[in-house]
């Protein structure tokens, strides 16, 4: 008995945005971006909300939408009743709203009568915690004995959903030309006969060196001064009384996302490798037994390096991120929908999802499909 993927489906705004697009901002062009990425081209939401790309790859994932002409882009067993969802884990950390949180938004569009929801932020590893999180949810709702006064889960949608080209300084060719916008779901139930989840590993390592950082919108602001005087138009002492609690210099508190990208390169691959170790270590399975390996789609480069760390050939591992880039938390779903959808995973495989991000965060889940 498990926690078992019954639907999947991911939506990606409409404009997408070649590399060589990116020379009129930036001093870079395709030849530097493909090689040291394996990235193309990336999506841009102009005119789609968060909101709507979540909504889009949700009616996707349970089977409420017709999925688009690509035939890539959602796969669901059977449609099922909106009114069965129980649970909505949005994993973002680009909503459009603080409140409503995005999944109670998603929840209130979809008309999910009977689910409860909430937001849940881990960065690139969003998706993996929020499938984590709601695996842990049914199985303790499915241990309760007959007639426990405890609310019961059985079916949950998790979406992983990110609009970064909000956050990102187009400025700075060391991060824009990485990342891309979009969304992923999928619909997850408690199967009392099929595994489903079958092990899984949530990490975070202390990011000493803010080498992944962006600022809230909390940054400043505050009225008051330290005595709860009224403040004028005066700079805001808060501001720097946060840096100092954080251990952040002012400068990397800008609310666009700032990363040293080889510090990042490196705990990437190792967690990687570490998230997939450890969840074939729980599990007492051997890497034979895993038919595909779903990694963050980050960089191509930090997939191969993995691959050799763990002596594996590339073609054990799913690389989709050509056009897309990075979507954050949605792109671990993003690439589960395509593979569910074109057939690369087929009922009985057992499958690794594997994922890091800011925190520093990482995460992997071992499941039979
Ligand atoms: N176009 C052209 N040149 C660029 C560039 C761009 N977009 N971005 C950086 N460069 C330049 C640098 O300025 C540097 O120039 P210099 O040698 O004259 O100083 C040179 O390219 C090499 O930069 P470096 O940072 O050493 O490149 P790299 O091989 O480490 O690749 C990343 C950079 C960002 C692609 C890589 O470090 C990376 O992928 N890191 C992890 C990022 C990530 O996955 N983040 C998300 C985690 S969820």
């Amino acid at each position: 008995m498990g926690t078992r993927l019954v639907g999947l489906g991911k939506a990606l705004p409409k404009l997408e945005i070649e590399n060589d697009a990116l020379q009129a901002l930036v001093d870079t062009n395709d030849e530097w971006i493909f090689q040291r990425t394996g990235i193309r081209s990336r999506h841009v939401a102009v005119s789609e909300s968060t909101l709507e790309l979540a909504c889009d790859a949700a009616a996707l994932a349970l089977g409420s939408a017709a999925s688009a002409s690509d035939g890539e882009s959602a796969w669901c067993e059977e449609p099922i009743d909106p009114a069965s969802i129980d649970l909505v884990i949005c994993a973002t950390l680009s909503a459009d709203t603080l409140i409503p949180s995005a999944a109670a938004s998603i929840k209130r569009v979809l008309g999910l009568e009977n689910a409860v929801a909430f937001d849940l932020n881990a960065a690139c590893s969003g998706f993996i915690y929020g499938l984590s999180v709601a695996d842990s949810m049914l199985a303790a709702s499915c241990a309760l004995p007959e007639g426990a006064a405890k609310q019961t889960m059985r079916r949950a949608l998790v979406v992983g959903v990110d609009r970064l080209s909000r956050i990102l300084d187009w400025q700075d060719r060391s991060t824009c030309v990485l990342f891309g916008d979009g969304a992923g779901a999928a619909v997850v139930e408690w199967d009392a006969e099929a595994p489903g989840i079958i092990a899984t590993c949530l990490k975070t390592i202390d990011d000493t060196k803010n080498t992944l950082t962006c600022a809230s919108i909390f940054a400043s602001n505050t009225p008051f001064d330290e005595q709860g005087k009224l403040l004028g138009d005066a700079e805001d002492p808060s501001y720097a009384t946060l840096c100092e609690s954080l251990e952040v210099e002012p400068e990397l508190m800008k609310s666009t996302v700032h990363m040293a990208g080889q510090s990042v390169f490196r705990f990437a691959s190792r967690a990687l490798c570490s998230g997939i170790e450890a969840v074939l270590e729980q599990s007492g399975l051997t890497i034979d037994d895993i038919a595909l390996i779903v990694p963050h789609q980050a960089n191509e480069r930090i997939i191969r390096y993995a691959a050799k760390r763990l002596d594996l050939d590339m073609d054990r591992f799913l690389v989709s991120l050509a056009h897309t880039g990075n979507t954050s938390a949605a792109s671990v779903p993003i690439a589960l929908a395509e593979a569910y959808a074109s057939g690369k995973i087929k009922k009985g495989d057992k499958i690794i999802a594997v994922a890091f991000g800011a925190g520093l965060t990482y995460g992997a889940l071992l499941f039979e499909a």
